[in-house]
């Protein structure tokens, strides 16, 4: 495959990843089950990730591309795509906080590679965009590490004491 053609490929799952994490950041705002600071962030990343897709496809657009027939979360970069925000038990939403971390450094790595292959076949305008996103994710990956442990302090607590209840 020629490189313009890879890049153009690449896109095309990168555009099915953010739409499929649209939806999956759309769960997390909304629901009641999650912490607040955590959908406060979903609620922002998930400006971001529109914005994310709408970036690609202006980029495939641009490179005599569209995303027709592109099904959403599917693709070669986002077969690692859980389905999150499914229903809570236990500690569901702490898994979900680890898949949610690991997605962002998914992206990372697609958009990364997407860079540099962008840049091998001259498409400074990808490199640069793949770059711009790449700032977006590493900004909620850490937001995402820096509730962690709160969260799991304040998940262990809440264990402990219905189990203490129940006794
Ligand atoms: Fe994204
Ligand atoms: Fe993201």
């Amino acid at each position: 495959m020629k490189r313009k053609e890879e890049v153009i490929s690449w896109l095309r799952d990168a555009y099915a990843m953010e739409r499929g994490l649209e939806v999956t950041l759309k769960k997390q705002a909304d629901s009641d089950d999650y912490d607040p600071e955590i959908r406060q962030a979903a609620e922002e990343h998930l400006e971001e990730t529109r914005q994310h897709a709408r970036m690609v496809e202006r980029l495939l657009k641009s490179l005599g591309s569209n995303t027709s027939a592109i099904k959403t979360g599917v693709g070669m970069m986002t077969e690692t795509i859980k389905v999150l925000g499914t229903s809570m038990s236990h500690d569901e939403q702490i898994k979900d906080l680890l898949t949610g971390y690991a997605m962002e450094h998914f992206e990372i790595a697609c958009y990364r590679a997407l860079s540099t292959a962008a840049e091998t076949a001259g498409l400074e305008n990808v490199a640069d965009a793949c770059d711009q996103i790449i700032g977006d994710e590493e900004r909620m990956a850490e937001r995402l590490s820096d509730a962690l442990p709160e969260i799991v302090e304040k998940y262990l607590g809440e264990s402990e004491a219905s189990a203490n209840t129940r006794a």
